[in-house]
C-alpha cells in the first residue's frame, strides 16, 4: 500500500470515529434538551391547575370527564387526581402500583415533585395541599403525564447523524487523499526515479528539492551521495590510470633488465671464442717460425672468428626485426605456410625430408606482421629438419581451435589459431625441456647452433600475444605448437 494512501485511510478511520463520538454526544444533548422543554411546560401547567384545585372551598376530586377537558386544554397531556385516601386503600383500576408508590413516597415528602419516563410515559406528579387551621393538609396527587416519544431520539435525528458522519468522512478522505498524492506521493516517486537511475549507474541525476521537510531533507542528500560516489567513482578512475601509468613503467624496467640479462648472455657468448683467438694468435706469435702450428693456430682462429660472426649475424636478425615497429596486417596463416615450405625446399630435400601439409579449413586471418610470424615458422622448421639427421617427415598442421590460455583455466574460452610442426627427428630429452627456449642455449654448439633460435621465436609469438607449446610426438620427434588468437 502506498504511504499516501495508508495516511488518507488512517485519517479516515480517526475522522470517522470522532465524528460517531461527536455525533452520539450531540443526540444524547438533543434528548435532555427535549426532556428539560417537556417538564418546564409540565411545571408551568401543574402549577396554575394545582392553584385552581388548591383555591376550591371543600376538595373534590373532579369527574373523569373534566379531566378529559382539561387535558385537551393543557394540549396533549393527560391530567389525572388522586384523593389522599387513595394511599390507604389498594391499588384499583383507576390508581396502578407505580401511581401509589409516587403518591406514598410524595406523601413522605410532600415538598418534592415527581418526574420521570415509565413504561414509555413521561410522569409529572406533585401534591394538592390545602391550609386547615393554618396548618398545610395535603388533598391528593395531581399527576401530568403524555407519551415519552417526544423526548426520544426519533429515527430522523439518526438518519440525520449518520448523513453528517459519512459526508465528514468522504470529504475528509478526498481532501487527505489529494493533499498526500500531492506533497507525499509526487515526491517520493521522484526520489525513487532518481534512485533508479543511480543504480543504473547514472550519477549525474539531481533531484531538485524545493521543500524544507524531511522529503527535500532526503533530495539534498540525495543529490550530496550522487556528488561524492561521482567523487569516488572518478577518484578510482584516477588511480586506475595511476596504477596503469605504474604497471607501463614496470614493464619498462623489466624490459631494461631483460636486456641487461641479454648484454651479459652475449658478452659471455662472444668473449669465450675471443678469448680462444686472443690465446692462439700468442701462440702463433711465439711460435711464427713453425709453419705447422701457425696454419693449426690460424684455423681456430678462424673457427672462432667465423663462430663470432654467425652469433653477430642471428642477434642481428633479432635486433634488427625487433627494433622496427611491428607491423599489424591480416596474416592468412595457411598462405604463409605454405610460402615458408617453398623457401625451404632446397634445405629440406638436401636433408632427405619430406614434407606434408595440413590445411586446416575456415582458418580465419590473425592480426599481426607476416615477416616475423615467417622468421617463426622458419626456425622452427629448420629446428626440425636438423633433429632428423637421417631424413625423415616434416608435418605442419593448421587448426582453429576453441580454448583457454595456459594457466588461465578458470578464464573465458577463447578462439586461437594454431600451427603444429611436427617431426620425426631425435626427439628433446625431457631434462632440457624447460631450457631449449634460453636465449644461447643449444645442443649444436659444434655445428654452429647459436641458441637464439626459439628465444626469437617465443619473443615474436608473445608480441603476437600468444604462446608456443612442445611435446613428444607420438612417432617419435617432437611438435611445436604455435598458438595466435584469431
Ligand atoms: N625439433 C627439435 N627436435 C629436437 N630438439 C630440438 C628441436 N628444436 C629445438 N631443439 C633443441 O632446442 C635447442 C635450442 O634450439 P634453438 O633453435 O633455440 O637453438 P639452435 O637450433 O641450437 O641454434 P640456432 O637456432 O642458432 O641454429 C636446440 O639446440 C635443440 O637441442
Ligand atoms: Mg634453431
Amino acid at each position: 500500500m502506498k504511504v499516501a494512501t495508508r495516511i488518507t485511510v488512517a485519517t479516515a478511520v480517526v475522522v470517522a470515529i470522532a465524528a460517531a463520538a461527536y455525533a452520539l454526544v450531540d443526540l444524547r444533548g438533543r434528548a435532555a434538551e427535549r426532556r428539560m422543554a417537556v417538564e418546564r411546560e409540565a411545571r408551568a401547567i401543574s402549577t396554575s391547575l394545582k392553584v385552581a384545585f388548591e383555591a376550591q372551598p371543600g376538595f373534590k376530586s373532579p369527574s373523569a370527564a373534566e379531566l378529559r377537558d382539561l387535558g385537551h386544554a393543557s394540549g396533549g397531556w393527560r391530567v389525572q387526581v388522586f384523593p389522599k385516601e387513595r394511599a390507604a386503600g389498594p391499588p384499583s383500576a383507576d390508581l396502578t402500583a407505580e401511581q401509589l408508590k409516587r403518591l406514598l413516597a410524595l406523601l413522605e415528602a410532600p415538598h418534592l415533585t415527581f418526574t420521570d419516563v415509565e413504561a414509555d410515559r413521561y410522569y409529572y406528579d406533585v401534591l394538592l395541599l390545602t391550609k386547615v387551621d393554618n396548618e398545610p393538609t395535603v388533598l391528593g396527587m395531581l399527576e401530568l403525564s403524555r407519551s415519552a416519544d417526544i423526548i426520544e431520539t426519533t429515527s430522523e435525528d439518526r438518519q440525520r447523524a449518520i448523513t453528517l458522519v459519512v459526508l465528514i468522512v468522504v470529504v475528509t478522505t478526498i481532501v487527505v487523499g489529494a493533499l498526500a498524492s500531492r506533497f507525499v506521493s509526487r515526491p517520493i516517486t521522484k526520489l525513487l526515479r532518481g534512485i533508479d537511475d543511480v543504480a543504473k549507474g547514472d550519477l549525474s541525476h539531481v533531484i531538485l528539492s524545493e521543500r524544507d521537510d524531511e522529503i527535500g531533507t532526503i533530495a539534498t542528500r540525495f543529490n550530496e551521495m550522487t556528488f561524492s560516489l561521482r567523487e569516488s567513482r572518478s577518484e578510482t578512475q584516477r588511480q586506475n590510470e595511476a596504477t596503469l601509468a605504474l604497471e607501463q613503467r614496470l614493464g619498462h624496467t623489466e624490459k631494461l633488465a631483460t636486456i641487461g640479462q641479454l648484454a651479459a648472455e652475449i658478452a659471455h657468448e662472444v668473449g669465450t671464442p675471443l678469448n680462444v683467438i686472443a690465446g692462439r694468435a700468442r701462440s702463433i706469435q711465439k711460435k711464427s717460425k713453425d709453419p705447422e702450428a701457425v696454419e693449426k693456430n690460424a684455423e681456430i682462429v678462424a673457427e672462432q672468428t667465423a663462430r663470432i660472426t654467425r652469433i653477430i649475424q642471428r642477434l642481428l636478425d633479432f635486433t634488427r626485426r625487433k627494433v622496427g615497429t611491428p607491423e599489424r596486417g591480416a596474416i592468412k596463416l595457411n598462405d604463409l605456410v605454405a610460402t615458408t615450405m617453398e623457401l625451404l625446399a632446397s634445405q629440406f630435400a638436401a636433408a632427405k625430408v619430406k614434407t606434408k601439409f595440413d590445411r586446416g579449413e575456415t582458418i580465419p586471418s590473425v592480426a599481426g606482421d607476416s615477416d616475423r610470424m615467417q622468421q617463426v615458422l622458419i626456425n622452427l622448421m629448420l629446428n626440425a629438419v636438423q633433429a632428423m639427421h637421417e631424413g625423415g617427415t616434416l608435418a605442419v598442421e593448421t587448426r582453429l581451435v576453441r580454448r583457454t590460455r595456459p594457466g588461465l583455466e578458470a578464464s573465458a574460452e577463447g578462439d586461437f589459431v594454431s600451427i603444429a610442426i611436427i617431426d620425426s627427428g631425435t626427439g628433446i630429452p625431457a631434462g632440457i625441456k624447460d631450457k631449449i627456449f634460453d636465449p644461447f642455449y643449444t645442443t649444436k654448439q659444434g655445428q654452429g647452433g647459436t641458441g637464439l633460435g626459439l628465444a626469437v621465436c617465443s619473443g615474436i609469438v608473445k608480441e603476437h600475444d600468444g604462446w608456443i607449446d612442445v611435446e613428444d610426438a607420438p612417432t617419435g620427434g617432437s611438435v611445436f605448437r604455435v598458438f595466435v588468437p584469431a
